[in-house]
């Protein structure tokens, strides 16, 4: 079986710190996570299990060129994954947000890479619950639950570990 692959998209390198912790928490079984900018598709496609992580920018949207970054993100990967079949992977998803300034989007952009991979044929594991957060609206419920980890590290730093520790459990629980 291949190594967990980690991918990440930021700007300002909170959730490159957050892959990496991830990434150390799981040992020999993960690959060092990636910036998802310097990955190719066959890379990307070579993993059975996928750990996706992603800022959100703009007014609830994936990084990327548009929303002012200076370089490539999750905004210009996702379209290559066009006509690939990610049947059979399994993915699981965070997001790193800010639930009081952007109380009405947070952690938007987890919702765009779940449909991309959905749509792709990968199943979702490790969805999450909205207790503990204080946040308006977001895109990125599905049935109630968050498509993935929301982490806040600006509001909520001292919940991240833990909240990792939790999810990494969750995920082995669903067959990561
Ligand atoms: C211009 C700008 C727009 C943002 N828009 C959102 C947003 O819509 N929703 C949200 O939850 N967080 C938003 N954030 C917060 C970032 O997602 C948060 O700071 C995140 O930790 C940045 O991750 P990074 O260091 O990996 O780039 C925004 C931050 C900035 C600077």
């Amino acid at each position: 079986m291949s190594k967990i692959g980690i991918y990440f998209g930021t700007d300002t390198g909170r959730t490159r710190r957050i892959a990496k912790l991830i990434a150390q928490k799981l040992g020999d079984s993960a690959v060092p996570p990636l910036n998802i900018n310097r990955a190719t598709v066959e890379q990307f496609l070579a993993h059975d299990v996928l750990i996706l992580g992603t800022p959100t920018y703009g007014d609830g949207e994936l990084p990327g060129l548009s929303v002012g970054l200076a370089q490539e993100s999750w905004e210009e990967f996702l379209p290559c994954l066009a006509g690939q079949d990610m049947s059979g992977k399994k993915v699981a998803l965070f997001g790193l947000g800010d639930q009081e300034k952007y109380s009405n989007e947070f952690v938007d952009a987890l919702i765009f890479i779940h449909d991309a991979v959905v749509a792709r044929g990968a199943r979702i594991i490790g969805y999450w619950p909205v207790d503990g957060y204080s946040f308006k609206a977001s895109q990125a419920l599905l049935d109630g639950r968050f498509v993935g980890l929301a982490l806040d590290p600006i509001n909520q730093a001292a919940l991240t570990d833990a909240r990792v520790d939790a999810w990494l459990q969750q995920l082995k629980s669903e067959g990561m």
